[in-house]
């Protein structure tokens, strides 16, 4: 007997007509999320850190203080596609974007049940840069962080390449643990420029992170930071994972950049420290690197996926922080968690194309 409800005749209709390119498209979509998501391995951050994806999401790009503003609705599609991806670690900064990049981060996570691990910094606001750095001062953009990010106790507070007299002086890191003490932050770690700086941070009791410049183009941490940070129990955030995209190998000579895209204005370190601009290597001479470097791929993986292979095969790595203008980036770089290691001699290959090709390009503090 036919069923005399709209519903049956509803479903009756679906099944007749089959479902619609769209819906089956939308489908696919959907599963193929989740099975990235599933496949996210975590790693600890440190000894005594929490677990976190080993690929991350860096939300400098969101904060988009460089010309072509993301808009708030093309930000929280790329947090959502992070977190289908099974990102659960995403860095920002009480700067970028003047505090938006976070603010934004805090409204999308409240509608979210994920459990997610926000990092964020301090250090590089004019009212304290370079040379104006106070317990107070902390204290307040802490406050401020936690408001914007609306939560309590932030999970991770980094100094944000602050100058190596200041980490020296070392009585920043007391006014960390205070606050840490205190409850208002669960861990603290620091970014910074150098090697010698990563040492020195190192040495301070209850550093949990740093945050560091690593990739194929930029490989000295491999013996000079990583196994000493590693021996300290600290986890290793990557920064510039893709040398601020010249690794995906999409860039020509010709390409341009906004205005106000850093990748502009400080290609030769006219703004700030000029290794956190294609990692400190001459564009055009990036370029000529990148193209080279395409011939080392191995079949079936993509530029963007040996790069970031490349870091995550070094076992001091806690995750990688790729940034991404676009939620088409998100797939693209959370898959690398879910790829084989590469070979040895690859690895091998990749270390001497750096020694003989790429060492001696780069400028800036290293
Ligand atoms: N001092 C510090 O502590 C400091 C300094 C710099 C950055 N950071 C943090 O580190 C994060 C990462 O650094 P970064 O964004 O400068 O460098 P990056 O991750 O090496 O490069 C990001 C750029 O690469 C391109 N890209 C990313 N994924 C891609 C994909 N799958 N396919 C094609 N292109 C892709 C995009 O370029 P297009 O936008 O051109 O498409 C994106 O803007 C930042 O977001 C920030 O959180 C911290």
């Amino acid at each position: 007997m036919a069923c005399p409800s709209s519903s049956g005749k509803y479903r009756f209709g679906k099944l007749h007509n089959g479902p619609t390119p769209q819906f089956l498209h939308q489908t696919l979509a959907r599963i193929n999320r989740k099975l990235i998501a599933n496949k996210m391995k975590k790693r600890h951050l440190g000894n005594n850190g929490f677990e976190i994806s080993e690929v991350g999401l860096g939300c400098w790009q969101i904060g988009a203080n460089w010309g072509n503003e993301i808009e708030k609705k093309k930000a929280f599609k790329i947090l959502d596609e992070a977190i289908s991806s099974g990102i659960t670690f995403l860095d920002t900064a009480d700067v970028y974007g003047d505090g938006r990049s976070e603010a934004l981060i805090g409204e999308f996570l409240k509608h979210s049940k994920a459990d997610i691990k926000v990092a964020t910094k301090f250090g590089r606001g004019a009212n304290v840069f370079p040379n104006k750095y106070t317990e107070q001062a902390l204290r307040d953009s802490v406050d401020a962080s936690s408001e914007r990010l609306n939560v309590e106790c932030i999970d991770l507070v980094q100094l944000h390449c602050i100058p190596t007299e200041v980490l020296e002086k070392g009585e920043i890191f007391d006014w960390l643990r205070i606050l840490q003490k205190e409850g208002k932050i669960q861990h603290f770690g620091a970014s910074v420029e150098s090697v010698e700086q990563g040492l020195l941070c190192i040495e301070q009791e209850g550093l949990q992170s740093l945050q560091v410049i690593y990739n194929i183009f930029r490989q000295k941490l491999t013996k000079e930071l990583l196994p000493q940070a590693y021996a300290k129990g600290v986890g290793i955030i990557v920064r510039l994972p893709l040398a601020s995209g010249l690794l995906t190998g999409k860039f020509t000579k010709e390409t341009q950049f906004l205005e106000n895209d850093h990748r502009n204005f400080n290609r030769d370190g006219e703004a700030f420290n000029v290794g956190e601009t294609f990692a400190g290597i001459p564009f055009e001479t990036g370029v000529e690197l990148a193209d080279e470097l395409k011939t080392f791929c191995p079949e079936h993986m993509s530029m963007v996926e040996m790069s970031l292979r490349w870091i995550l095969d070094h076992k001091e790595v806690s995750t990688i922080i790729p940034g991404a203008s676009s939620p088409i980036h998100i797939k693209g770089n959370a898959i690398a968690s879910n790829l084989p290691h590469l070979s040895e001699k690859l690895m091998s290959d990749l270390e001497a194309f750096y020694d003989n090709k790429v060492h001696k390009h780069i400028r800036g503090v290293y």
